[in-house]
């Protein structure tokens, strides 16, 4: 690129990324309660509501769902709260935008299936919502994640993805571990999702988890359409868990960003084998062909140097994991050992300590005031922390630690994984949603402990 037309490029970008929220722009009382709506009380937006109930600094104005099941469960569970019942949407697909249309949220949760996030969220945008907190994955394709940047810079909103992996407590230990230095500069990182996802994929149409292998319309919760999309996609469906935190550990569009990516997918066996053995080979599911290979290995390459792999690995049996590595000059960690090696810091050359110590030594400040309010938050508690990020931010008028930015390249490994498979495993260039702001924009992610 001409260096004029590099200039000129920043600068427009700078322009347009000049929004971020200022406490004066979003001033509001300190007593006052913020409103939040919920769309999706699946078995996501359950956890999600829960938090809110919790919360005394929170009035939970509304929610929607299509499914009378699991609304009456979100009924129970506010009864149970003592709160006051919120408005409930229902009775077709867009009953969201009547919700949204009332004008009375200060912010939402999106907890619906992949393909409704990017309508969900430009939606909540267009309605006025400055705070959208959108579980993991903001679009399908990648036109559907620059669609969501563009309209978050155009209503200078934030659109937080509530990626509770980043708040894992042993992911944060070591992020305050490669802060002060104890890996040396970070060289190659991996992660992933590695979970024996085929009682997730299948049902009865009852039951969550298991007891029959139907999905789609005779399937429930994530059957009815997860499914689907291992059905007639090939590539790393579910990539925010594991790179999330690696993002943060390397800056991603702080200072550094993601270059290139290049996917290979092994074969597919392992849904049609649990149809099979599950259901019987006359089962008609059995026909059924499944794009997704069961294992998705992913390299991506970064501005300032670091490799990245990534794997997705939900079709198999096999423990859970998401098979973290951070490696630097200095040592590395992994989290399916449990273990660590730094050298010279370590006990005995070239040979694996255990991390629970370290990981206790270094708790991040976050955990270490926080950790009496996680109790009973899903996921071992992290869960607490991407709801407490969203509303803290809405109390204090600030920009979300985790932005668009942030939700837009974590997410968008999923259509561009899919486009290497598809050409052969060639190698495509990773977008930069930020428009050269990375070159400027500094690390936010828990800097402190207060969110
Ligand atoms: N971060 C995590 O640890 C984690 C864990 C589980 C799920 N998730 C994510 O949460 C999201 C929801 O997953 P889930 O497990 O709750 O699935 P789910 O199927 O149990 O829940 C989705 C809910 O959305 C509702 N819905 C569908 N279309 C709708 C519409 N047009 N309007 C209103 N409601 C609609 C469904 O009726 C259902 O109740 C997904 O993005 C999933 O990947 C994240």
């Amino acid at each position: 690129m001409q260096r004029k037309e590099f200039i000129r490029n920043a600068s427009l970008a700078a322009a347009s990324v000049a929004f971020v929220p200022t406490n004066q722009l979003f001033a509001r009382k300190a007593d006052q309660k913020v409103k939040m709506g919920i769309i999706g009380v699946g078995q996501r937006g359950l956890n999600h509501l829960d938090l809110l109930l919790r919360r005394s600094d929170v009035e939970l104005v509304s929610i929607c769902d299509v499914d009378i099941r699991t609304l009456n469960e979100a009924k129970g569970m506010i009864q149970k709260s003592g709160k006051k019942m919120p408005e409930i949407y229902t009775g077709d697909s867009y009953a969201w935008k009547r919700m949204l249309d009332k004008k009375q949220l200060d912010g939402v949760v999106i907890a619906t299936p992949w393909e409704w996030h990017k309508d969900m969220i430009i939606g909540s945008l267009e309605s006025g919502i400055k705070y959208v907190g959108s579980e993991v994955m903001i679009g399908t394709s990648l036109e559907d994640h620059w669609e969501v940047v563009h309209a978050t810079e155009k209503y200078k909103a934030n659109v937080m993805m509530l990626e509770n992996v980043c708040y894992r407590r042993d992911v944060m230990a070591i992020l305050n571990m490669v802060r002060q230095g104890l890996f040396g500069e970070l060289i190659h990182l991996q992660g992933g999702y590695q979970h024996d996802l085929r009682e997730v994929k299948f049902n009865d149409g009852v039951n969550v988890y298991g007891h029959g292998v139907e999905f789609g319309e005779k399937g429930y919760s994530e059957a009815k359409w997860r499914t689907e999309h291992s059905v007639h996609r090939n590539g790393d469906l579910y990539p925010t868990h594991g790179v999330g935190p690696i993002a943060n550990y390397i800056n991603i569009n702080r200072g550094n960003r993601f270059n290139s990516l290049c996917s290979f997918s092994s074969k597919a066996r392992g849904l049609h084998n649990h149809i099979v053995k599950q259901g019987g080979e006359n089962h008609p599911n059995a026909k059924v062909n499944f794009r997704l290979g069961d294992v998705v290995t992913t390299s991506i390459n970064c501005v300032n140097g670091e490799t990245v792999l990534l794997q997705h690995d939900t079709n198999l049996p096999r423990p859970y994991s998401l098979g973290f590595r951070v490696q630097g000059t200095e040592g590395l960690w992994m989290d399916v050992n449990k273990s660590l090696y730094i050298e010279g810091k370590t006990a005995k050359p070239h040979q694996w300590e255990d991390a629970k110590a370290w990981l206790d030594k270094y708790d991040h400040p976050l955990w270490q005031r926080w950790s009496k309010e996680t109790e009973g938050a899903g996921h071992g508690g992290m869960d607490f922390f991407v709801i407490h990020a969203l509303i803290e931010s809405i109390k204090s008028g600030k920009a979300t630690p985790l932005d668009v930015y942030d939700a837009a390249t974590w997410s968008a490994i999923t259509p561009l994984s899919e486009k290497s498979i598809d050409l052969g495993s060639q190698t495509v260039e990773f977008p930069d949603f930020t428009g050269g702001q990375w070159m400027y924009r500094k690390p936010v992610f828990s800097l402190t402990d207060a969110y």
